[in-house]
């Protein structure tokens, strides 16, 4: 029995209209229903949030942003804050998406200061690191990845950090088809929670859950998810229906029960 509740989560990117995002809410909520032995969360368009809250009302099935910025209030356009989150339901919200990073100009240090925000008001981060096919294939791997991971919980201790829920998401693997071999994922998921452990202190590094992320579908989802050190998956393509979430939810069912 793994010591960490599996999470499967859906990032539906900029995907979905309202109508289409109430659809998939609702057949996910259909399946979730009162809970199931692994957590489930989807991360719709900001303008289908109040809508998937209401689709998946007195479900379990959490409800999360897929940015956020790190001021409550002010002259900010164009921004979405952890309160006004929290007011509109979400209790999770997916922070340093590399999409984000190389799109729209994500720094550690912004990721660090969102993550910060995000836990004074009690929303979840789920902060993803990854390294390019470059820094992979020059090595760099582990530099990169726990370079990131330290530099979004800087000076956060384990009892501010207690529920963050870290995503590792090979920038290689994100939307390419191409997936992590289930061992080298598990090598880095490893390493991560060893120097969290470094970090942070060993009993929350061992709470912590790490969910691979990148071309997980219904067909690998097992295999990676055999893994110790992976807890669960950030689903990108393959979240977008019901048909293909499911069977992987089903297999975050079956790591909390193996
Ligand atoms: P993918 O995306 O499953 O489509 O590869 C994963 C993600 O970007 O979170």
């Amino acid at each position: 029995m793994t010591p960490r509740k599996p999470m499967i989560a859906g990032n539906w990117k900029l995907h979905n209209t309202i109508a289409q995002s109430k659809e998939l809410a609702r057949a996910i909520a259909a399946h979730v229903g009162q809970g199931l032995a692994c957590d489930v969360v989807v991360a719709p368009v900001a303008t289908s949030l109040s809508a998937v809250r209401e689709a998946i009302d007195g479900t379990a099935v959490g409800l999360s942003a897929q940015n956020t910025y790190w001021e409550d209030s002010g002259a900010f356009t164009g921004e979405l804050s952890p309160l006004l989150l929290l007011d509109a339901g979400c209790g999770y919200c997916i922070v340093g998406h590399s999409e984000r990073r190389q799109y729209f100009g994500e720094t550690d240090a912004g990721v660090r200061k969102k993550v910060a925000a995000l836990l004074v008001h009690k929303v979840v981060p789920i902060v993803c690191i990854g390294e390019s096919l470059e820094q992979r294939e020059a090595g760099k791997t582990l530099d990169v990845v726990l370079g990131q991971i330290e530099a979004a919980t800087d000076g956060l201790d384990a009892v501010a950090l207690a529920p963050l829920v870290v995503a590792y998401e090979p920038i290689w693997a994100i939307g390419t088809g191409r997936t992590a071999k289930a061992e080298d994922a598990q090598e880095v998921h490893q390493a991560i929670r060893e120097r969290l452990g470094e970090l942070k202190g060993q009993s929350w590094a061992t709470s912590v859950r790490i969910l691979y992320g990148g071309s997980v579908k219904p067909s690998n989802a097992d295999e990676l998810l055999a893994e110790p050190d992976v807890d669960g998956a950030l689903v990108g393509g393959a979240s977008l229906s019901a048909k293909d979430f499911i069977p992987i939810i089903d297999a975050g069912v079956r790591r909390a029960e193996s």
